[in-house]
């Protein structure tokens, strides 16, 4: 008897290329972004672009997809080989999101699958894919919701897990919401920053940022622009810019400025500059040797006087003399939810469980903060995060200090006051959502 004849299965690069990114993001933990920049030169300029789109938008939606393909298999996502899913969740992408023509999605899933994982489980694949297929995104999107209550509806539409969507609705009016978990699935044009003193926005060759008077966007390589690749100017979203120009801004008493988390630098290598225009020096602290080697690598290009120092130390156990900085910016270790435009996974990777050990550590890093300035002298407390316990409630149990008026430092930003602190948002700023809280330190005794 004569064996069926093997189908014959063909490669396509892009898929292949995402579904081995896709696997390092889920199977080992990786950075999609990273991952996509060190496998993306194995493609061409057009297999790039479709390879990013797939891994991006997988990655930002994958708990919808679960939920799709869970429903589309009649199985509990335990149940299927983690590389089989992989392969599911990218056929679902093409399929829901990017107008790729169901039997090409279909049938590069099944060759993927069988060339990847085995010739077992291309039926398996084919057949929930083809289910997946049988309605589009908005009728999966209904038949989901259906038993969902508002938020539960939101977390669906806008892909984004409902503690997150919880979280936002604790901060933000409820008519805002479904914009600000939109944007945060765009991917924003980088943005570029000068260092000052050492290069011009005009150098940066983009677009000057709306409110930052340091930044420009610009698409492409920031490393063509030579003021970057000579460390004069570096990579940083306006949010980040416009906290460190409100510490720089702030009334304060003369002396050095302690950036006490410093790493990679991005806000040290602007506030050196700013420090050195107001006549002193930073000092930039990092706990993690490998991370204070970056904060150097930012630092590289401001010469003498008052060049910026870099120190590898613990922020909760201080190696220096109380009271030594006029100014301290606190950018502590957070959840990075306010990030999420960048980081496509990270919404999914992250849990509820991560905020108590990360808030005690913020609070902890913020007593340093306070004890490290001089009285009178001023401390910015700063989040990538717009998660009320890691804000507002971590500065509600800080002592010694007197809130200051933030939004007031930053007049030309508009909607960007959360009571004395500033709240920005994605969806209003177009900036990461950066939490900034302003506090004098009280006289001592
Ligand atoms: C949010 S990041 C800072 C980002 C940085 N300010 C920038 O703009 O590029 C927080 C940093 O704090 C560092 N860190 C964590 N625990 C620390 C500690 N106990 N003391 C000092 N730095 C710490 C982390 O390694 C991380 O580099």
């Amino acid at each position: 008897m004569s064996r069926p004849a093997r189908p014959r299965r063909r490669r396509d690069a892009a898929r292949t290329v995402a579904y081995h990114v896709l696997r390092a993001v889920t199977a080992d933990g990786a950075y999609a972004n990273l991952e996509l920049a060190r496998q993306r030169s194995r493609l061409s300029a057009a297999d790039a672009a479709f390879e990013t789109e797939l891994v991006a938008g997988t990655c930002r939606a994958m708990g919808t997809y679960d939920r799709v393909i869970e429903r589309a298999s009649g199985r509990r996502l335990g149940t299927l080989q983690p590389a089989v899913l992989d392969v599911l969740r990218l056929g679902t992408h093409q399929l829901l999101a990017m107008r790729v023509p169901a039997h090409a999605a279909l049938a590069t899933s099944v060759d993927l699958a069988a060339l990847e994982v085995g010739e077992r489980v291309a039926g398996l694949v084919n057949a929930v894919l083809r289910r997946v297929a049988a309605h589009d995104d908005q009728a999966w999107l209904d038949l989901l919701g259906a038993d969902e209550d508002e938020l539960g509806r939101l977390a669906l539409t806008r892909s984004h897990p409902r503690w997150i969507v919880e979280a936002w609705s604790r901060v933000l009016p409820a008519a805002e919401l479904d914009a600000a978990l939109a944007a945060n699935n765009v991917a924003p044009v980088p943005t570029l920053v000068v260092r000052p003193g050492l290069a011009d926005v005009a150098e940066l060759d983009g677009v000057p940022a709306r409110w930052s008077p340091y930044g420009a966007h610009r698409e492409g390589d920031p490393g063509a622009v030579p003021a970057v690749a000579e460390g004069r100017a570096g990579v940083q979203d306006e949010g980040s810019q416009l906290v460190a120009l409100a510490l720089a801004r702030a009334e304060a008493p003369e002396g050095p400025w302690l950036d006490l988390c410093a790493g990679p630098g991005g806000k040290s290598a602007l506030l050196a500059g700013l420090a050195r225009q107001d006549g002193t020096r930073l000092v930039a602290a990092e706990l993690q040797e490998h991370r204070a080697r970056l904060v150097a690598d930012n630092l590289r290009a401001y010469p003498e006087p008052n060049r910026p120092v870099t120190i590898v130390a613990d922020g909760t156990r201080p190696a220096w003399v109380e009271g030594s900085f006029a100014r301290v910016l606190a950018d502590v270790p957070c959840t990075g939810l306010g990030a999420l435009r960048r980081r496509p996974e990270s919404r999914w990777r992250r849990q509820p469980s991560d905020l108590p050990g990360l808030t005690a550590l913020q609070r902890s890093l913020l007593a340093t903060a306070i004890t490290s300035v001089r009285p009178d002298g001023v401390v910015a407390y700063v989040t990538c995060s717009p998660h009320p316990d890691e804000t507002s409630a971590v500065v509600a149990d800080a002592e010694g200090v007197t809130v200051l008026d933030a939004p007031a430092l930053l007049p030309e930003v508009p909607d960007a006051a959360a009571g004395p602190f500033v709240q920005l948002w994605p969806h209003r700023h177009g900036t990461d959502a950066m939490f900034l809280a302003l506090l004098r330190r009280d006289p001592i005794g």
